[in-house]
């Protein structure tokens, strides 16, 4: 159900998942943490993919996405990075030398665990949900190369795409031509969707946006539109570049929760499927709050030619477990609760 509404079918209920499903929020995923850091954990394909499933089980939910992180690129292209708890690179990228040493590497001899991983997924979720691999965009990839950690303004790496903007186009082109190679090669070990996270993609204009991250994207979807399998792109905060993404090729667009699908679906010129929308925050409210705008949210997503139901950016550490049920019962139009099946 899931990889029809991928391929823009209407399906009997909208299929449902949670950006960021695996983490913190869930004991057992905090379980698995205390033994080992969250950089082992990704490198070790039997935990990896064991915390990938937690929320299948835990949640009911359509779709399991692998247990891995837009930064272990980074790792593949030579960098020393970091987890504390949002990503730290040691010697971040800032000179047009720096982008002349990155590595477009063979990703997979430098991150066999990630291929490894989708592997023993696919028999573990044989029969039960496909599995979605993801990456970052190339503009997201690459501000958190120049930057070296999250930030507010990620002011370095606006600095280089207004005052060095050649030397962030060398940037992209590696990110791109790295990204391209990760994502083939997750479709060949057996991931049946991929994800494009563009987090910071609302960092610029629209103009700047057309010129820094959408040709890019643009290329890594024809990538992987060329492997057979369908594509989602997720722009956050970026509603005044909506008729540029638009036009990105992917199979179904992101939409956070600052427009509403209805509203989306005419920016981005209609006809598409859609992914979201709910606030990540609503799930810190009552459950019959989050039942009830979860339900405002499915009804906006009728009138769309597919709807995959999401939130709008990923779930909160702090979320209580069982509003996160909640809101997949809510779509699967049981409002009771889930029990595993296993
Ligand atoms: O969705 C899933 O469950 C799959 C796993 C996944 C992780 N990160 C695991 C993770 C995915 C798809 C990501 C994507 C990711 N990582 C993005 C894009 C999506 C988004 O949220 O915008 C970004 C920007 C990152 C970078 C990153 N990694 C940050 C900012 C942080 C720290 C803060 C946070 O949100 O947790 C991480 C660490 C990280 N990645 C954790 C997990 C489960 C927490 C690490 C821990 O267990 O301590």
């Amino acid at each position: 159900m899931f990889l029809r509404a991928c391929r823009g079918e209407r399906t009997a209920r909208p299929p449902v998942w949670l950006m960021r499903q695996a983490g913190r929020y869930l004991p057992e995923y905090r379980e698995v943490r205390k033994q080992v850091d969250f950089l082992t954990l990704c490198r070790t394909p039997e935990l990896a993919a064991k915390v990938t499933i937690q929320p299948v089980d835990r949640l009911g939910v359509d779709a399991a996405i692998l247990f891995s992180d837009i930064l272990v690129p980074a790792l593949a292209m030579g960098l020393d990075l970091d987890f504390d708890p949002g990503p730290v690179l040691a010697t971040p990228v800032r000179s047009s030398g720096d982008v002349a040493r990155l590595a477009v590497p063979e990703v997979e001899t430098e991150v066999p665990y990630v291929f490894e991983t989708i592997r023993i997924l696919r028999r573990e979720l044989a029969g039960r949900v496909p599995l979605i691999g993801f990456a970052g965009a190339p503009f997201t990839l690459s501000a958190y190369l120049v930057e070296g950690e999250g930030s507010r303004s990620f002011s370095q790496w606006k600095r280089m795409l207004y005052a060095a903007p050649e030397v962030a186009h060398l940037l992209l082109e590696k990110t791109t031509e790295t990204t391209i190679r990760y994502l083939v090669a997750q479709v060949r070990a057996g991931a049946q969707a991929i994800q494009l996270f563009d987090t910071w993609a609302g960092l610029v204009s629209a103009s700047d946006y057309a010129a820094f991250s959408l040709p890019y994207v643009k290329r890594v979807l024809d990538a992987v539109r060329a492997e057979g399998v369908p594509s989602i792109y997720l722009a956050l905060d970026a509603v005044p570049a909506a008729a540029l993404i638009g036009t990105c090729g992917a199979d179904v667009l992101g939409v956070d929760w600052r427009a509403s699908l209805a509203d989306a679906s005419r920016a981005f010129g209609g006809g598409k499927a859609l992914q979201g929308n709910l606030d990540p925050c609503v799930l810190l409210a009552d459950a019959e709050t989050v039942r009830r705008r979860t339900r405002a949210m499915l009804a906006e997503g009728a009138g769309l030619p597919a709807h995959i139901a999401n939130l709008g950016h990923g779930i909160l550490p702090e979320t209580p477990v069982d509003n996160a049920i909640a809101f997949v019962a809510t779509v699967k139009g049981s409002d009771a609760k889930f029990t595993p099946s296993r």
